[in-house]
């Protein structure tokens, strides 16, 4: 199952929908996206240009996309218009697009085929890759989805103009991420002449390299949720996003596990991209430093990679810099949490 990642400019992208051999195209994308893009997508014309039938749908945008309400107007009325399986779908907008989208692709005429245009920097490193699909549910996030791999993903740079500072931090808390799993990626973040395009360009095929030797996540592919056990607890707990979350998620990680070399890489890197988080999100609370490590632990013992009663895998790195799974008990964690910020405790 191979995704082909391409780096694209208008121009190109034009080209390689044209290029698309399918009869009709289901083109879904986020409403403020088309709002921005509408002159450089020209969407208006494509029917005409691809010589295809081509369906066009906006979807609202932010994590209110990935709801049952919308997949089922969206769904419908795709379906009045008359399809059949030699329709594609292509997701245009950040990761919450392409959840829904995907989803939308794996359930019509039980699988159609589907592309990406990721929109956000999140996207392009991230959720854009990889397959997995999604919407929400009232018990929870991306509890109700498919896997199924889109055939090209298009990333296209352009689009990170518009993108607002919080969002471009947001993607690249998850690009810090990459930098401790692949030596590559982090090099070229401290060379000064780094090109954006070049970055998203290596995260995104790690992402996919890892997906196309394990797409169900069995093995390799657990890599990806470095900083994630402690960063979903922190999403939750505070008003911070998904990146920010990751990137205090693996800065606790390091800290209790004393790697300061990991923690030193952290900070050169926040350094030389003139970033920074600002203070550790749990900074105001540490009064009762006991009441925040109970509430830690209690979303490390929900986390998707405990393995037993008493045990987690989580991903770390080893000495020589390679990423692993560390089978830890709850117990041994929440020891270290609680040594970590008796003793030091004042804020990173
Ligand atoms: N499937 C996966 O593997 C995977 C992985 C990570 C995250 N996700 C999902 O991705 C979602 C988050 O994705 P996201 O951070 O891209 O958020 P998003 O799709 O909600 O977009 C964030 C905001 O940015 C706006 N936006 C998008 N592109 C823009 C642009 N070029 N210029 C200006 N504004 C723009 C959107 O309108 C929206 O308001 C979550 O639902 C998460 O669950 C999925």
């Amino acid at each position: 199952m191979k995704q082909l990642i391409e780096v694209v400019d208008f121009e190109s992208l034009s080209i390689k929908i044209e290029g698309l051999k399918v009869d009709g195209i289901i083109f879904l994308i986020d409403e403020f996206v088309l709002s921005l893009y509408k002159d450089h997508l020209n969407l208006q014309d494509l029917g005409k240009a691809t010589n295809k039938k081509v369906i066009l749908k906006t979807i609202p945008r932010g994590e209110k996309a990935k709801s049952f309400h919308i997949y089922e107007n969206i769904v419908e009325e795709i379906l009045r218009e008359g399809i059949h399986r030699n329709y594609h779908v292509i997701a245009c907008g950040g990761g919450a697009i392409s959840d829904i989208s995907g989803f939308i692709a794996s359930s019509l005429l039980r699988g159609l085929s589907w592309s990406v245009i990721p929109t956000t920097l999140l996207s392009m490193v991230d959720a854009s890759i990889g397959g997995k699909t999604g919407i929400n549910s009232k018990s929870g996030k991306n509890l109700i989805g498919a896997f199924h791999m889109p055939d090209h993903i298009w990333l296209n740079p352009f689009f990170l103009e518009t993108l607002p500072k919080e969002e471009f931090l947001n993607g690249f808390g998850e690009v810090l991420k990459y930098s401790f799993l692949d030596i590559k990626i982090k090099e070229s973040l401290l060379n000064s002449k780094f090109k954006i395009s070049e970055i998203i360009h290596l995260c995104a095929n790690y992402k996919s390299r890892l997906v196309e030797e394990d797409f169900k996540e069995k093995g390799p592919r657990k890599y990806l949720n470095l900083g994630h056990t402690f960063g979903h607890a922190f999403e939750k707990m505070y008003p911070i996003s998904h990146g920010e979350a990751v990137y205090w998620g693996m800065q606790l990680l390091f800290h209790i596990f004393e790697r300061q070399d990991l923690i030193k890489d952290c900070d050169d890197m926040m350094r030389a991209l003139n970033l920074s988080f600002g203070k550790a999100p749990w900074g105001n609370v540490l009064k009762d430093s006991s009441t925040f490590v109970n509430d830690v632990m209690g979303f490390v013992k929900r986390d998707k990679k405990v393995i037993s009663e008493k045990e987690i895998e989580l991903v770390f790195i080893n000495e020589k810099r390679i990423p692993y799974l560390l089978v830890c008990d709850f117990e041994t964690i929440k020891s270290k949490l609680d040594s970590f910020f008796k003793e030091n405790y004042v804020g990173f």
